[in-house]
């Protein structure tokens, strides 16, 4: 191949536009440890993606910049400017790659805001994806890890997708083959809870006594990787920061309740909240009890979700 066509097949990797769709991350597993001297805690937990979707489309613009829009859930309280984590991805791609940061990233939202589903690293993730695509950056593996990781501790799962269990303050993964498909009912909440507030109530807690390190994955990962039915994963399921969400949210409890006496298997906190998952036997049953949830009232927003699905750059 000569120097001109070389160029020409770089070009060509270069698209005009790119979308990409992105997950939402749960823990099945969620061991709180101490916080470290960085102030971060240290965690020994499983994530899993699930089938509630962003959309991320990046374009060229002639005009240096990164602009950013944002539809769906929640756009009305997201920012759009370099705050934004998927702005920030956008902006350290470019300096990755030492091209000028021209870029229009627009967000299609379906995974609900501030929930504990990770919304806002699964959006920074694809935004590393769309924008190595878009401006044919070439980039191996541990790279896009370390880029991931200064963005956020769920950054690195989310750019992987599928099961893994996080260690370090969650950025450092293992693989996990996961052998079948388990079904959620996702119940959002109005009621805020921030992440670090969440971890200082845990730390708070301990204090006092309550709770303790679950630092032990290996039964539920054995189990992700035997395919168990829902009914055997109701018992394994593990939020260390539950506790503290439901200290600092009680009426979290009473919709916990509420799922559990429509016929969950199981209610899970997830992350640090305020979103709460039930855990159904299978589709049909995800799907009689959605529909339980939603005449019963006291959610937000009601979704169905299936688990594990692929990250962004498969
Ligand atoms: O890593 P990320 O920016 O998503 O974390 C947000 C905040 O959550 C951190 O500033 C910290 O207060 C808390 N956190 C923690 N331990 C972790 C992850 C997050 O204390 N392992």
């Amino acid at each position: 191949m000569n120097e001109q066509s070389s160029g020409q097949a770089a070009s060509a990797v270069r698209s005009a536009a790119v979308t990409v769709d992105v997950p939402a991350k749960i823990n099945p597993h969620l061991g709180v440890g101490d916080a470290r001297a960085d102030g971060y805690h240290a965690l020994s937990t499983v994530y899993q993606s699930i089938s509630l979707y962003d959309t991320i489309t990046v374009e060229r613009r002639e005009e240096p910049g990164i602009e950013l829009s944002v539809s769906g859930e929640g756009a009305g309280i997201l920012p759009t400017c370099d705050e934004n984590l998927a702005a920030r991805a956008a902006k350290l791609m470019a300096i990755y790659g030492g091209v000028e940061p021209a870029v229009r990233l627009h967000l299609n939202k379906r995974i609900p805001v501030a929930g504990g589903l990770a919304g806002g690293s699964a959006d920074a993730a694809a935004a590393l994806v769309a924008c190595s695509r878009l401006w044919g950056i070439e980039i191996g593996d541990a790279e896009l890890h370390r880029l991931a990781a200064g963005l956020g501790s769920d950054v690195p799962f989310c750019l992987k997708g599928g099961t893994a269990v996080g260690s370090g303050r969650g950025e450092e993964l293992r693989h996990v083959d996961s052998l079948g498909t388990w079904h959620w009912v996702v119940a959002t909440t109005d009621m805020q809870i921030s992440t670090p507030e969440c971890f200082k109530e845990v730390d708070r807690l301990r204090e006092d006594g309550i709770g303790r390190f679950s630092s032990d994955v290996e039964p539920i990962v054995q189990a992700f990787e035997a395919g168990v039915g829902a009914e055997e994963l109701a018992h394994l399921l593990v939020n260390d920061m539950e506790a503290a969400a439901v200290s600092l949210r009680p009426q979290l409890a009473s919709l916990m309740h509420g799922g559990l006496a429509e016929g969950a298997l199981a209610a899970h906190v997830s992350g640090s909240g305020p979103t709460v998952l039930f855990l159904a036997s299978d589709m049909k049953h995800s799907v009689a009890l959605a529909r339980r949830l939603r005449m019963r009232g006291g959610a937000r927003s009601i979704h169905l979700a299936r688990g594990p699905v692929p990250g962004p750059a498969a």
